[in-house]
């Protein structure tokens, strides 16, 4: 179980840090603008949640959700990977909330922390108890789930009685590690959600392809209905220019831009795959570096298009559907 926070924070390299540790450009140069537009305004909606129960506490966690904005597509929060720039970035293409990063399971393991608090869930208790009853902010939680549907839904109903105001269910067991061949159980989350607050978070897919939430699919996702889809005029060398940009301006570890050129850009990589080996060898990278790759992408002649739903087919087939009738 993860307790979540939004936080935007840098930090100094390490010293013996490998350059892809280092910052892309200097914070300083960029601190006013990152503290005006983007700090979090502490929110203040009442005092802390200790001895609220019933309607009232359902009315301030319904407040403090209306104040968000009602976001339903939301940026899951990824270490090392929903940095700043690709959260603004997401942000643009349809995202309305974002987690900051929270940890990785290996540290969570040995931490004792994480997914791995499911093995004493009376201390997951007190721990949202605690939070809830102390803080004036409500508390979300973000859960695996258990293979037993019973039990999943017995931690849910803890979690909402020690205090949880919202709360993200990622439909896989601790043990369902690859994305690709375990599939989120979405029986298991139709079971648990409750009220009409109901939003979706994704990962792995969106650091794929950022405009998700804006309608924008990859090729894998259209195959089998491409009729049904059409060019959306805007790709992944368009939005990895774009992230680079927001790396300029809100500086990140050269680790996580790599990271993410190499994600975005996986399918014009396989068409090209000589421009993948010159990322490969280049161990200190800089913007200049990058927007050339992105150049040489598009001069190869590749194109690897993000697709949109043909709204006319869609049209078309209305008409159709109602001429039927
Ligand atoms: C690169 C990466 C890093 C992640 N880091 C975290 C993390 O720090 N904390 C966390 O609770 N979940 C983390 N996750 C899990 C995701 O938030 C999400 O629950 C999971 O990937 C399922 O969503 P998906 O099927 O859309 O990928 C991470 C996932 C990925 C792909």
């Amino acid at each position: 179980m993860a307790l979540t926070q939004t936080q935007t924070t840098h930090s100094d390299p390490p010293q013996n840090a490998d350059s892809d540790d280092f910052l892309s450009s200097n914070p300083q140069l960029n601190q006013e603008e990152h503290c005006s537009s983007l700090e979090e305004k502490p929110s203040s909606i009442g005092s802390p949640g200790k001895y609220l129960s019933g309607v009232s506490r359902f009315e301030r966690e319904w407040d403090h959700w209306t104040k968000l904005g009602q976001p339903k597509y939301f940026v899951a929060p990824m270490v090392d990977h929903s940095e700043l720039p690709f959260r603004m970035l997401c942000r643009k293409y349809g995202a309305e909330a974002a987690y900051t990063p929270i940890c990785p399971q290996r540290v969570a393991s040995r931490g004792y922390y994480g997914a791995f608090l499911m093995d004493n869930l009376p201390l997951v208790k007190s721990l949202v108890e605690k939070l809830a009853s102390s803080l004036n902010v409500p508390v979300s939680c973000k859960i695996r789930v258990f293979p037993k549907l019973e039990d999943t839904l017995k931690y849910v109903k803890m979690l909402e009685d020690a205090g949880c105001s919202l709360l993200a269910v990622h439909g896989r067991t601790r043990d369902e590690k690859d994305g690709r061949k375990f599939r989120a159980d979405w029986n298991v989350i139709k079971a648990v959600k409750k009220r009409g607050s109901d939003g979706v978070l994704s990962a792995e897919t969106l650091l794929e392809n950022p405009a998700l939430f804006a309608g924008f699919r990859t090729a894998a996702w259209v195959a089998g209905n491409e009729k049904d889809y059409v060019d959306g005029k805007l790709d992944q060398t368009d939005l990895v220019v774009e992230y680079l940009k927001l790396c300029e301006k809100y500086p990140v570890p050269w680790r996580m831009i790599r990271s993410h050129v190499y994600t975005m850009l996986r399918d014009w990589f396989r068409l090209a795959p000589q421009v993948r080996e010159d990322l490969n060898a280049q161990s200190r990278l800089t913007f200049e570096f990058l927007y050339r790759l992105v150049d040489r992408l598009r001069e190869s002649g590749v194109r690897v298009p993000l697709y949109q739903k043909d709204n006319s087919a869609a049209r078309e087939n209305e008409v159709n559907i109602t001429s039927f009738e």
